[in-house]
């Protein structure tokens, strides 16, 4: 039987039936709870040590065609940034970020996008990059995407409000602080350059569960080139926190097919959240 909490996800996710979402030999999608009470997910190890992810000429969810840079890593550049930011509160954070100059996305950038959310929130967003909406109004997920976004985590009494319990409180950030040119893919030089932000504001929020939305965050977070299909439905971490992956909204805008897998993904993550809890 369906809940109003399970009927409200489905709703923000575009699935009215629940009927077709069940096959003969498959359980029905799980809601929290019953995720909460199944046996531990299966736990996979860190990631071995930091490479680059496998540049690509694909397009960016919500972004247009456009060919990556050859990629150029730059470990030097990134290990002092990394200690730069290392013990940096919110506000010396930010700052750096809105000052940061480590790459070439800093000429097209109308503004640096931080991040947005409760500063102890138990639930980490991490998506890929801001877009043309976001680069304007310099908050993460305020286009179309960032619609489903709201609506995905309001069905799990989610909210990105920097106020009131941690528990139900998202704090949303990208892999990238600014807008690629024309939306194209992010570079892997650009993704490494910007991780110690990201780095650091995970270190400051201490989520319980960092959920990893769209293939360049969870590749360049898992140092991974396999697909997201391979990547789902397992807990992975991130410098010890426990990640999960999942579509990225505007994919999921696109293709109606994979909601329902992006619903098991929440429940995992839920499920996970609650472990902790
Ligand atoms: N897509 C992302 O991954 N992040 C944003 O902030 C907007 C769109």
């Amino acid at each position: 039987m369906q809940t109003e909490r399970q009927r409200a996800m489905l709703r923000a996710m575009g699935l009215r039936v629940w009927a077709p979402l069940v096959t003969p030999d498959a359980d029905p999608l799980p809601l929290p709870e019953a995720a909460a009470a199944a046996p531990p997910p299966r736990v996979v190890e860190p990631p071995p040590p930091i490479r680059q992810p496998a540049a690509t000429t694909a397009r960016t969810p919500s972004g247009a065609p456009a060919s990556t840079p050859a990629a150029a890593p730059a470990p030097v550049r990134t290990a002092a940034l990394r200690a730069d930011v290392a013990g940096l509160d919110w506000p010396q954070l930010r700052e750096a970020v809105a000052a940061c100059r480590a790459c070439g996305l800093c000429e097209s950038r109308s503004q640096t996008v931080f991040g947005t959310g409760h500063p102890q929130a138990h639930w980490m967003v991490v998506g890929e990059a801001p877009g043309e909406q976001e680069d304007r109004q310099g908050e993460p997920f305020v286009g179309p995407s960032g619609l489903l976004l709201d609506r995905m985590l309001a069905a799990l009494q989610l909210t990105r409000a920097d106020d009131g319990p941690p528990a139900e409180r998202v704090y949303i950030a990208n892999t990238l602080k600014c807008r690629p040119p024309r939306n194209r893919n992010p570079a892997p030089d650009e993704l490494a350059q910007c991780e110690p932000f990201l780095l650091r504001q995970i270190e400051l929020v201490r989520p319980r569960l960092i959920l990893a939305m769209g293939r360049f965050a969870v590749q360049a977070l898992l140092r991974s080139d396999a697909p997201i299909g391979r990547l789902r439905g397992q807990v992975h971490r991130y410098h010890g926190v426990p990640l999960v992956v999942t579509y990225h909204p505007a994919y999921l805008l696109r293709t109606l097919a994979d909601k329902a897998k992006a619903w098991d993904d929440l429940c995992l993550a839920a499920g996970v959240v609650r472990e902790c809890s």
